[in-house]
């Protein structure tokens, strides 16, 4: 597969097309920002833990029936993925409270939800990716009535999925945000599921196995990210 044309770049993946058409050439960066882009920096083998981890647990999603973006790990630091129809929209699951629910609401964080919670944020960095609910997705047309069902149901399904899968490895999934894409009309998971996205607690201890701890300067990120990357390459252990 040869690497084609840059198309775009996010602030942790650059996309470029590849000689394939409806494949893209996804690679993984160190870099890593927190505060919407305020602070900076890179986090050490962050692109090739990140690629690892989502090959993973894409491949974990497709064997249990959700569909994925995901084609094949082509190098280390590289997925190549399919090209999808996105929607404008971050979808976040929350299990426990943590980061902006806990501002905003003024939960303490570390309570469990009763049931999961699912939110919509416009995708759109200029404005901060406000938080959104269903009507004005729906009246924005950011999708369809019948899409935002498709969208929760499949971000539902995937917390049910992974609670269990990182459970087995010893990690708490706290929250964790996906962005979804269409195929011939069926919506398929795109992006990423790292420790970028998620947030990840140590079931025994609590400590902290994700972007916070940069995001809070806690120290240790490298190893974290490492930490999970054993985890998810080494169940039960
Ligand atoms: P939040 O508590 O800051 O709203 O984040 C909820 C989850 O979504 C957390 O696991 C981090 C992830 N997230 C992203 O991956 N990208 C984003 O732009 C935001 C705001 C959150």
């Amino acid at each position: 597969m040869q690497k084609g044309e840059f198309l775009y770049e996010g602030k942790a993946k650059r996309i470029y097309a590849t000689d394939e058409p409806g494949i893209l050439w996804m690679e993984f960066k160190d870099d890593a920002t927190a505060g919407n882009g305020a602070k900076r920096g890179t986090i050490g083998d962050k692109g090739r833990i990140n690629a690892e981890i989502t090959r993973r647990v894409y491949e974990h999603l497709e064997a249990s029936g959700v569909r994925t973006h995901l084609v094949r790990t082509e190098s280390p630091t590289v997925l190549l993925v399919k090209k999808l129809e996105m929607f404008h929209l971050e979808v976040v699951v929350r299990n426990i409270a943590a980061g902006s629910l806990v501002k905003r609401i003024g939960l303490e964080e570390g309570r469990e939800m009763a049931q999961p919670i699912v939110e919509l944020y416009l995708k759109d960095d200029a404005l901060g990716d406000p938080i959104l609910n269903d009507e004005h997705v729906i009246a924005l047309g950011l999708a369809s009535p019948e899409e935002l069902a498709g969208l929760k149901a499949a971000a539902r399904r995937v917390n049910e999925l992974l609670r269990p899968y990182f459970e087995e490895r010893g990690i708490l999934l706290v929250d964790f945000k996906l962005e979804f894409g269409k195929e011939n009309g069926a919506i398929v998971l795109g992006d990423e599921v790292t420790p970028d996205t998620c947030r990840f607690w140590d079931a025994k201890t609590r400590e902290k196995l994700d972007k916070d701890r940069f995001r809070q300067d806690l120290g240790g990120v490298e190893e974290a990210y490492q930490e999970v990357l054993r985890r998810v390459d080494a169940p039960h252990a």
